[in-house]
């Protein structure tokens, strides 16, 4: 299905826009780069622009979009990045629980890419099914998305937020008022949670605990979204390592 385009600085835009919430996402081809990338339009030009430059500042990683360029215009923010095939881990609605081996597999990716946002001073605040990006189901391919309302550290170990954020039944309960103090176990807390929904394809509520048929499993993950921040794993990396030997 070959659909309409149009020409807008150097980019073939392919219409209609692949996403369409507050933000549009359109597909184009760079004519300067001879390269696919993704146009993301937002109206919001505060978020625009931070998200172009926590993008900018964590430079490359496999896991997370490259960023190319940030264009103001008629009162839009245009940020450029590399396109990213494939579908948001909750694509199709009601589509396959995942093996816990998948599962697993999928979430070690998204820690590396945490791994190194956390480690250049990101906390990426909205860990949840649909800012992650797969392709063919494939652990190899997948991508951390959307970081409009990421933070950037200001002084050492810990972020401040004026304003709550993060997706419900993902973020953890210090997301939900403002202003707040965060640490990288917030994200953390996201990554368990989204662990257990690609398996279960469902969520239980913050205080029910959650029940797996692999106990091991099923303590690593409770760790993981505890309510209290200093039960949790405290690092990307020491998360992985569990889940490495599990
Ligand atoms: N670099 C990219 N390449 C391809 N598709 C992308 C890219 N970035 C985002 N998308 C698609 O566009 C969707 C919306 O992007 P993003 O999450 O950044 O915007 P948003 O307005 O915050 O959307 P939402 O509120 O749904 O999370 C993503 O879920 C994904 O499907
Ligand atoms: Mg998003």
């Amino acid at each position: 299905m070959e659909g309409k385009t149009r020409q807008w600085h150097q980019y073939t835009i392919y219409l209609p826009a692949i996403m369409k919430r507050s933000n549009h996402l359109y597909r184009a081809y760079d004519n300067q780069a001879e390269r696919m990338v993704a146009i993301k339009v937002s109206p919001n030009l505060r978020q625009g622009a931070n998200e172009a430059r926590v993008m900018r500042s964590y430079r490359t990683h496999p896991n997370l979009p490259k960023y190319y360029d940030l264009i103001y215009e008629r009162n839009l923010a245009h940020i450029v990045m590399e396109f990213v095939a494939g579908v948001r881990l909750n694509y199709p609605k009601g589509g396959p629980k995942r093996s816990p081996e998948l599962a697993v597999a999928i979430s070690l990716q998204i820690l590396k890419g945490l791994r190194h946002l956390h480690d250049k001073g990101i906390l990426h605040y909205d860990i949840a099914h649909h800012n992650i990006l797969i392709n063919g189901d494939d652990p190899k391919t997948v991508k951390i998305v959307d970081f409009g309302g990421s933070l950037r550290k200001r002084r050492h170990h810990h972020w401040r937020s004026n304003r709550a954020g993060g997706t419900v039944n993902f973020r953890p309960p210090e997301q939900r008022w403002a202003p707040t103090t965060l640490y990288a176990n917030a994200d953390l807390y996201s990554v368990a949670r989204l662990c257990y929904w690609l398996m279960k394809r469902s969520l239980p509520k913050r205080d029910e605990k959650i029940v797996l048929d692999d106990p091991v499993l099923q303590r690593i993950l409770r760790k993981g979204m505890a309510n209290e921040p200093d039960k949790r794993f405290q690092s990307a990396q020491q998360f992985m390592a569990t889940l490495e030997r599990w």
